[in-house]
This record gives C-alpha cells, sequence and structure tokens, in this order.
C-alpha cells in the first residue's frame, strides 16, 4: 500500500454543546486530559508501526482542538513532533471557536507549523449567534479573527451558516459583507442542516422551526454570486477559496484518498475498509492506555460503496466527474441535462449553477 498521506485528530472538546451539531463533542473538561492527549500519541505511535505514513496533510478538528489548553497543546505538539516525520507536511489545519483562542495559543500554534485555522464564526449578527447558541459575540469573534492575523498563520477558512431559523437575506447579505472585508483565504458557507438527535432537530419535527426552501435556494445564490463575483472560486458546493487556497485535506477526502483518524469517533478509510473509533472519550482514552483496540465498526468498502461515494462527492465539486462514470445512468444524465441541471464537456458532467442548487437529490439519482 503507498504511504498514507492525510491523518485526521478528533479533539472532542466544547466550550457549550451546539443545539444545531451532531458531532461527537464533550461539554466540560472531565474528559480533557494529559491522559487523552496521550492516548492520542499512542494510537499514532501504533498506527505507525502498522503503515508507512507520510503526511501532506494534518487536520485536527472536533469539537473545538482550541479547548486545549496551552500546557496541553504544549504536550501535543512536542509528542507529535516527535513522533511523525513533518518535512513533507503542505498544510496543517486546526478548527477553532471564537471564544477559545487567546494570543499565546495562536502564537503557539503557528509557531509549531499550523499553516491553516478554520475559524468557527457562523455568523456577525447577533440575533443569529444567540439563535445558534453560540459562546460568543460577533466582538469577540472580530478579534479573534485578529489575533490569528496578528500570529501570523498563512490562510484562515472563515465558517459561516446560512438559512438558520430568522435569518433575511439582508441579515446574510450583511454576514457575506462583513466576511469579504475581512479577506480570508477560504470561506465554508454551509446551509443549516436538521441532525437527527439534536435539539434543532426536535424543534422542527415539534413545528417551533418551519423550512423554507424558497429562501433557502435564494441565500445559496446570493452566496454564490457574491463569493465568486469577489474572486472566490467555488470549488465544491459549501467551499469557496483564493486562487491556490482549496483545504488540501477536505480535497483528499472528497477524493476518497485513503486517510487515518484518531481519536475518539474519528474514522480511518483505507483500501478495503473503514472504520470508526469508539465515541467515548473516557473510553477511548483508557482503552488506549490499557493497550487495547479503540476502535468499534468496522465496514468492508466494496467497489460499490467506493463508487457511490465517488459520484456524490464528484458531483459536489467544481471539476465534476469523469463522463465514463456516469455512463451506465446515461438516460438520467440526458434528463437532467434538459432540464439544465447539468451539463458536459468531452469527457466531463459537472452540475449548472441550478444543478448545484439540488445536489444531493441529483447525486441520489445515480446511487
Ligand atoms: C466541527 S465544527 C468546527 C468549529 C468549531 N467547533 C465551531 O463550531 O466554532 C465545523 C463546522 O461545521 C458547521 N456545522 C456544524 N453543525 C452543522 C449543521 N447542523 N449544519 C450545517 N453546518 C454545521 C459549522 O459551520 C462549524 O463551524
Ligand atoms: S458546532 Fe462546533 S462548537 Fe458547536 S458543538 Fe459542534 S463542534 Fe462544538
Amino acid at each position: 500500500m503507498a504511504p498514507i498521506e492525510h491523518l485526521y485528530f478528533h479533539i472532542p472538546f466544547c466550550p457549550k454543546k451546539c443545539p444545531y451539531c451532531c458531532f461527537y463533542v464533550e461539554e466540560g473538561s472531565r474528559n480533557k486530559t494529559t491522559a487523552f492527549v496521550d492516548a492520542l500519541i499512542l494510537e499514532l505511535e501504533k498506527a505507525s508501526r502498522s503503515y508507512s505514513i507520510r503526511p501532506k496533510t494534518l487536520y485536527f478538528g472536533g469539537g473545538t482542538p482550541t479547548s486545549l489548553l496551552v500546557d496541553q497543546w504544549e504536550h501535543l505538539l512536542a509528542k507529535l513532533q516527535r513522533t511523525l516525520d513533518l518535512s513533507t507536511l503542505e498544510e496543517w489545519t486546526v478548527e477553532a471557536n471564537p471564544a477559545t483562542v487567546r494570543p499565546e495559543k495562536a502564537m503557539l500554534l503557528a509557531q509549531a507549523g499550523v499553516s491553516r485555522i478554520s475559524l468557527g464564526i457562523q455568523s456577525w449578527n447577533e440575533t443569529t449567534l444567540k439563535t445558534l447558541g453560540r459562546v460568543h459575540t460577533a466582538n469577540q469573534a472580530f478579534k479573534t479573527h485578529e489575533t490569528l492575523q496578528n500570529a501570523g498563520f498563512p490562510e484562515i477558512n472563515i465558517d459561516l451558516m446560512f438559512s438558520v431559523p430568522g435569518q433575511t437575506l439582508p441579515m446574510w447579505e450583511s454576514d457575506l459583507e462583513t466576511t469579504l472585508r475581512l479577506a480570508p483565504s477560504h470561506v465554508s458557507a454551509y446551509c443549516l442542516t436538521y441532525e437527527e438527535d439534536t435539539e434543532y432537530f426536535e424543534k422542527l419535527t415539534g413545528g417551533q422551526f418551519i423550512q423554507n426552501e424558497e429562501l433557502d435556494a435564494q441565500l445559496f445564490e446570493l452566496t454564490m454570486e457574491r463569493l465568486i463575483s469577489s474572486g472566490y472560486r467555488h470549488y465544491e458546493i459549501s467551499n469557496y477559496a483564493q486562487t491556490g487556497r482549496d483545504s488540501k485535506h477536505n480535497r483528499a477526502y472528497w477524493e476518497g484518498r485513503n486517510f487515518l483518524g484518531f481519536g475518539p469517533s474519528a474514522f480511518s478509510t483505507l483500501p478495503n475498509e473503514r472504520t470508526q473509533n469508539v465515541c467515548d472519550t473516557a473510553a477511548y482514552t483508557r482503552r488506549m492506555l490499557a493497550g487495547e483496540d479503540p476502535v468499534f465498526s468496522r465496514e468492508v468498502l466494496t467497489e460499490e460503496i467506493r463508487l457511490k461515494e465517488r459520484i456524490a462527492f464528484g458531483l459536489r465539486m467544481d471539476e465534476g466527474l469523469e463522463s465514463a462514470i456516469l455512463a451506465p445512468w446515461e438516460s438520467s444524465v440526458i434528463h437532467f441535462e434538459e432540464l439544465g441541471l447539468v451539463s458536459r464537456d468531452a469527457s466531463r458532467i459537472r452540475l449548472t449553477h441550478r444543478g448545484k442548487l439540488l445536489a444531493d437529490s441529483i447525486a441520489e439519482a445515480f446511487v
């Protein structure tokens, strides 16, 4: 097997669980310990003995990796640098929440070689931030952004969310304009998803929140219009980047490349298998320190699963898919072409502007 080039580390701690979020996270600091950091490194050391690892991208996500305290980061970074050869590294991302970044932490990460911060702003509007149950204000988010710039990170991504209950077109336009004034290298603009087992899902099914597909489409159109006209390339349905500043890690993931995930709930994808670690920080730490396996589920990656994923992710990318992949569905392709939802050139098929609004339903027709 070729060396593994993409590593993900799941840091499951957040200052407060947001009511719309379905990631595996923990509030508070009970399990946020040096033992947890040691467990992560033990898992990495174990993987280094089993696989050849030559990292091109590292991604610390969560949760909120910046929830770790400065001394916990120091411990983690020292051990990481001792375990991994980082000489081939091209991108190192750390996700951050505006409530959890102080200048000392930002400087530590920048000096260690973190090249990209992904900052969860979500909105600059105080009402939207309250609706989302965020722990930070817009003012705090501005200050954190300034702190990150001063620390000298070469790339900063800003995460935004639209279709939030109560959000109007002018409110979203103002969020986009404020973001553009900061000229981030990358913007992720996510349409709110009502995920099962979240407070938001209960409010939707209980009738307290109502979805408005027409407004969702207008918000998405406005996002594309404002960001593309400001020089960002819409390289994936929810992602926009300045030239050459796509997320290399996420691109590898969408292209179905092999990667290893560390930490509770983290997935690893290998040529024939996908595994997931146990979604429980205390159990994960205990298992690692006892020399046990942290994996709790395994799925065989058949050709059929690989193909489905390639189609679903490929359609979301601006370069689209090679036409040959969709050859078995030629009549559906013609149908979508007639509806103006897909277009093709000599070798590739991609979604049109209108098709992007219906990306998931279109992908379902092929898989
Ligand atoms: C794992 S979070 C990382 C950032 C950090 N934890 C924070 O929230 O500030 C990644 C991003 O996913 C997005 N996200 C989370 N839940 C979502 C949902 N239900 N619908 C749409 N986007 C969501 C948010 O934009 C969030 O910033
Ligand atoms: S959105 Fe971010 S801060 Fe909120 S619970 Fe999810 S991971 Fe944590």
